[in-house]
C-alpha cells in the first residue's frame, strides 16, 4: 500500500489491522516454533539512485512480502539513507516501488536523505522526522540522526535531546519500546561490548557532536521499557552492542541492520524482531538472498517487577502516529 494513501485511509487513526497469519516457514527459519503475536523488520541503506537502485528496490519489496506471506510482518522501518544525495526522487520510489509493499512502512531520515528549500520530511512522507508509532503495548520511536543540515552526508548527530525526552516520557507506560536511528549514538571506540563500538558513530567528523549523543544515550539506557535500538549506516555490520564494557543482566542492545541497497558492505539484507505472546522476544539478521537467518539473540522484554504484556485484544492491533 502506498504511504500516502495509507495515511489518508485512517489506518493510522485506529482502526484494526488483523495480525497477519503463518502459511509457511521461511526456508531456513528454524529458530522458534512459536508464531509471533508481532513481528517487524528494519533495514535501511538502500540509496536510491545510485548503483543498481531499481533491482535493489525491487528485491527489497518481494523479500518484505514473502515476509508476510511466510511468518508475516506487522511494520517495516526503511532505516534511513533511502535516497543518494538526491531530492527528486522520492516521489518516484514511492510509487514505482514501495506502493507494492503489502505492509505498513515508516522512513526514517538518514544522513544521505537530501531535502531541498521548501521540502520537509512530512512533505515527502507524510510524518516528521522525529516521531513515535504505537502499537497496542508497543511503542516505536524514530528521529532525525542528522540534524540541522540537509544537504551534507558528514553531518552525523544526536536527536534533539529535548524531543527524545519528551518522546521517552510520552511511551513510558508502554510495554515495550524500540528505538530506530540510522546513526549510532556512541563515537568510534567508545566503550562497548563485545568490543568497542565501530566507525562512523556521532562524533566521526564533529567531535562536538559526541555530548549532546551522550545525553540522549543516558536518557534511552535509563528508561526501563526501552527494549532494542536499531541502526543502518554502518553496511558492513549485522552484529550487536551494548554501552558498558563487560556483560550485564538488561543490558541493552544496539542492533546494527546492514543495507538493503548500494554496492558497498559484505553484507545485504535487513533485521527481523518476533514478539511472542508469553512475553518472549528474539531478533536475528536476515539474508534474503541465501534465506539464511544470522545472529539470533534474545531481546529481554520484562523489566524487574513489572508485568509483561505483550498479547493484543482480539489478536488485532493499532497503528497511531503519535
Ligand atoms: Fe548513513
Amino acid at each position: 500500500m502506498n504511504r500516502k494513501s495509507f495515511l489518508k485511509s485512517g489506518l493510522l487513526g485506529g482502526a484494526g489491522l488483523l495480525l497477519p497469519g503463518s502459511s509457511s516457514a521461511n526456508k531456513n527459519y528454524k529458530l522458534s516454533q512459536n508464531i509471533p503475536v508481532f513481528r517487524f523488520a528494519v533495514g535501511g541503506d538502500l540509496h536510491y539512485g545510485i548503483d543498481e537502485y531499481q533491482k535493489h528496490s525491487e528485491n527489497l519489496v518481494n523479500w518484505l512480502n514473502r515476509e508476510k506471506e511466510n511468518r508475516g510482518l506487522d511494520l517495516y522501518f526503511l532505516n534511513g539513507d533511502i535516497v543518494h544525495d538526491i531530492t527528486d526522487k522520492y516521489e518516484e520510489l514511492q510509487s514505482e516501488f514501495l506502493s507494492g509493499l503489502s505492509m505498513p512502512y515508516f522512513a526514517t531520515k538518514g544522513n544521505h536523505d537530501y531535502l531541498e528549500a521548501g521540502q520537509t520530511w512530512e512533505s515527502v512522507w507524510g510524518y516528521a522526522a522525529n516521531q513515535i508509532v504505537e502499537a497496542g503495548p508497543l511503542a516505536f520511536i524514530f528521529a532525525d540522526t542528522s540534524r540541522g543540515n540537509d544537504l551534507d552526508a558528514s553531518v552525523y548527530t544526536s536527536p534533539d535531546p529535548q524531543w527524545m525526552q519528551n518522546a521517552l516520557q510520552a511511551v513510558s507506560d508502554k510495554t515495550a519500546v524500540f528505538i530506530v536511528l540510522h546513526i549510532a549514538q556512541r563515537r568510534e571506540g567508545g566503550t562497548g561490548w563485545p568490543q568497542p563500538w565501530p566507525r562512523f558513530g556521532v562524533g566521526h567528523y564533529e567531535e562536538s557532536r559526541i555530548s549532546e549523543a551522550e545525553r540522549v544515550l543516558a536518557m534511552i539506557e535509563s528508561a526501563p521499557n526501552v527494549k532494542a535500538v536499531f541502526h543502518g549506516h554502518n553496511h558492513n555490520i549485522i552484529s550487536s552492542y551494548t554501552t558498558h564494557s563487560a556483560p550485564q543482566p538488561n543490558a541493552k542492545p544496539y542492533f546494527f541492520c546492514s543495507r538493503v541497497g548500494h554496492s558497498w558492505g559484505n553484507t545485504i539484507g535487513y533485521r527481523i524482531v518476533e514478539i511472542y505472546e508469553n512475553g518472549s522476544a528474539r531478533t536475528y539478521q536476515y539474508d534474503p538472498e541465501s534465506e539464511t537467518a544470522l545472529n539470533t539473540e534474545l531481546i529481554e522484554m520484562k523489566a524487574p517487577d513489572q508485568p509483561c504484556r505483550t498479547t493484543f485484544d482480539n489478536k488485532s492491533f493499532d497503528i497511531r502516529l503519535v
